[in-house]
């Protein structure tokens, strides 16, 4: 592997080839936190169960949080139809939820027109969030949660209002992308009568089973995830509303970024190049002053040329979050679109973050990255929307219960 050592005035303005990279090898299994019988949470999943393999819809917090990323999604925003009111919302997220419920655990939905497509539901959730307009369609804009608005506008940012904003949100994934498409499509058939599909995004991370345990890795081919609060350690509790009223209690909240990544200008860094613009190891994900991938990183320490070997301005650095309760649940997907007739490509992040408040929690990072942030040379926010994640639901009950019943 070559790493032209290059200087950092040299990440600014590009310059040296990209090396090329070898990936790990592929394994057999993958873990996730449900599965087929026989097979506990936590336990690794033969590749050939990977279809018939379940996650939970009912329950007191949503799934698809903090559950293991399974390898495709599709974010389906929606607009509400003027008069979809308080009741008509009710209606609507009743015949949603049974849609989920069933779907998610390998069962047609009512009046499925193509039930064969429902029976593997391969780690399938669906999870719910609500826009600033739903409260409002509702008359409940006292119980919107302060920090569920339009975020503010960021000198980085270039929004295209067709990746931007919605009323209602369903984040669907699973591990395979038909399994995605049957459950996108019955539910956006069922929504009609109440809304209309405002954007879809699509997404991807590498394939069940092809890296079982790992970080998963972007189109820039960094580890991306390395740093995320682990379930069930305190930071966990930063991506959860632990007290309030019923309609908060373990709710959360989303933020979607859509975040195009140049292809084109990454190309031309060198590899020395990109890990100064993160901070970590290209191939390992290790800090710059360390050796593994969840080594501390010393943000002190100097090279011989008296600087910092970790960059100030580093991704790393500028989005370090040190207070466990403050740290956001990052659980992006990458995108991969048409590349121009000329061959550049249309590739990014569809960036999701989950955190208890926005504006305690993602907004800060959020201020820094935009001030200052060596990655912003290769990245461009096009696409923004925020939602509430209301509290999940007892089995026979519905998403957005305890706000609206
Ligand atoms: C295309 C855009 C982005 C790319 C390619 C990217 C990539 C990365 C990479 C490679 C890491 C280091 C490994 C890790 O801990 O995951 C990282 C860390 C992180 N990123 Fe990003 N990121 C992007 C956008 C954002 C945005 C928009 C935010 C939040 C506003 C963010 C917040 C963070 C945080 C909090 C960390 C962990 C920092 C720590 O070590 O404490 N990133 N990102």
């Amino acid at each position: 592997m070559t790493g032209r050592r290059v200087s950092r005035r040299g990440l600014l303005t590009g310059g040296a080839m990209a090396a090329g990279g070898a990936l790990a090898g592929a394994g057999a299994l993958t873990a996730v936190r449900s599965g087929p019988p026989g097979v506990r949470p936590g336990d690794a999943v033969p590749v050939a169960q990977v279809g018939s393999a379940v996650e939970p819809f009912h329950g007191v917090r949503q799934s698809g949080v903090t559950t293991d990323p399974q390898a495709h999604a599709a974010f389906v925003a929606f607009t509400l139809r003027p008069g979809t009111d308080r009741t008509a919302l009710g209606r609507m997220l009743r015949l949603l939820s049974d849609d989920a419920a069933r779907l998610t655990q390998g069962r047609p939905a009512l009046a499925d027109t193509e039930p064969e497509l429902s029976v593997l539901p391969a780690r399938l959730t669906v999870t719910f969030g609500f826009g600033p307009g739903l409260y409002a369609a509702a008359g409940l804009d006292d119980r919107r949660p302060a920090s569920v608005a339009e975020l503010p506008a960021f000198g980085i940012d270039r929004l295209q209002p067709r990746w931007s904003g919605g009323d209602l949100l369903l984040q669907i994934c699973a591990d395979d992308p038909l399994t995605v498409a049957h459950a996108q499509r019955v539910l956006v058939k069922d929504s009609r009568p109440f809304a209309v599909v405002r954007w879809v995004q699509q997404g991807f991370r590498r394939a069940a089973g092809a890296e079982p345990g790992r970080t998963q890795r972007n189109l820039f081919g960094q580890l991306d995830g390395t740093a995320n609060p682990k379930p069930g350690t305190p930071a966990d509790t930063a991506v959860w509303v632990t007290d309030g009223p019923d309609w908060l209690r373990d709710s959360t909240t989303l933020v979607v970024r859509r975040i195009s990544m140049n292809l084109e200008t990454w190309d031309l860094l060198g590899r020395a190049d990109r890990e100064l613009a993160v901070g970590r190891r290209i191939d390992t994900g290790a800090p710059l002053t360390g050796r593994a991938e969840h080594d501390e990183p010393d943000f002190a320490a100097l090279g011989p040329d008296g600087l910092t070997v970790i960059p100030d301005f580093s991704h790393l650095t500028r989005a370090r979050v040190t207070d466990d309760r403050q740290k956001i649940l990052r659980r992006p997907y990458n995108y991969d679109g048409v590349p121009t007739p000329e061959g550049t490509a249309d590739s990014g992040l569809v960036f999701a973050s989950y955190q208890a408040d926005i504006a305690r929690q993602f907004l800060p990072v959020q201020r820094r990255l935009a001030e200052r942030d060596l990655l912003n040379e290769w990245t461009t926010p096009i696409g923004s929307a925020v939602f509430a994640v209301p509290p999940g639901c007892p089995e026979g009950g519905w998403i957005g219960s305890q706000l609206l019943g």
